[in-house]
């Protein structure tokens, strides 16, 4: 009985994981595992540039940590103005992504945890929706669907089948059409020293 015991918890042990805010302690963990799982061309994506030079939107950086703390996962969500409503005010929302799991942990339902908690944060902060671009078979599961994002474009190019959004607010999408810009608040950076 006892061996079963410890074959279980160590069997539920192999594949515990928590999810956790991430802390400027993170950021090297979390870029080299982008660089992994999603390779070079990640930061010529158009979402990129609604994300370059901002900062996560506010409690919205997660990540995914093993049992001795290392991160294994990660998601963030940006703030952006998907458009403007029918009667041309700007339509404040949040961009997520990207989305990434250390291949050695997949299919554990990391990114399913991530998601899960992402989602349940925004909410909780108040936000209307959320945009991705992303694989539609994955993202449907959390409720993303392009059919709500059918009258919005990204800054550059992107596969329409791919732009998909979730509604945290009922219609808070309804009748947003145009491109989405970046809202979010920008990083401080370090002033360029000049020659002497
Ligand atoms: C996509 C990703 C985040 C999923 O993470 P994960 O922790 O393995 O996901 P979960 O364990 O929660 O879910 C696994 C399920 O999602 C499915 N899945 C994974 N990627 C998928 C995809 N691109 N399209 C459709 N289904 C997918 C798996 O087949 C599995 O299905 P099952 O539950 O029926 O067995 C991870 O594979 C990853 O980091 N991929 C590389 C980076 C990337 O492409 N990110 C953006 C995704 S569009």
């Amino acid at each position: 009985m006892a061996a079963v015991l410890d074959s279980v918890r160590a069997f539920f042990a192999q594949n515990a994981f928590t999810i956790d805010m991430e802390n400027p302690g993170d950021v090297v963990a979390r870029e080299n595992l982008l660089d992994r799982t999603m390779g070079p061309g990640r930061r010529r994506k158009s979402s990129e540039t609604l994300r370059r030079n901002r900062v996560p939107a506010e409690g919205l950086a997660l990540v995914a940590r093993d049992p001795d703390g290392h991160v294994i996962g990660t998601v963030r969500l940006w703030n952006v103005e998907a458009g403007v409503s029918r009667y041309g005010a700007p339509v404040p929302a949040l961009l997520l992504g990207p989305l990434a799991v250390d291949d050695g942990h997949e299919g554990k339902g990391i990114g399913g945890a991530l998601m899960r908690a992402a989602i349940g944060e925004a909410k909780t902060r108040g936000h209307g929706a959320v945009l991705l671009v992303g694989d539609a078979p994955y993202y449907e599961r959390f409720g993303f669907f392009g059919e709500k994002a059918a009258h919005l474009v990204m800054p550059g190019p992107f596969e329409r089948s791919r732009f998909l959004a979730l509604e945290l607010k009922e219609n808070w999408l309804q009748g947003a059409a145009g491109m989405l810009t970046a809202t979010g608040r920008k990083l401080m950076q370090a002033p360029m020293k000049r020659a002497a």
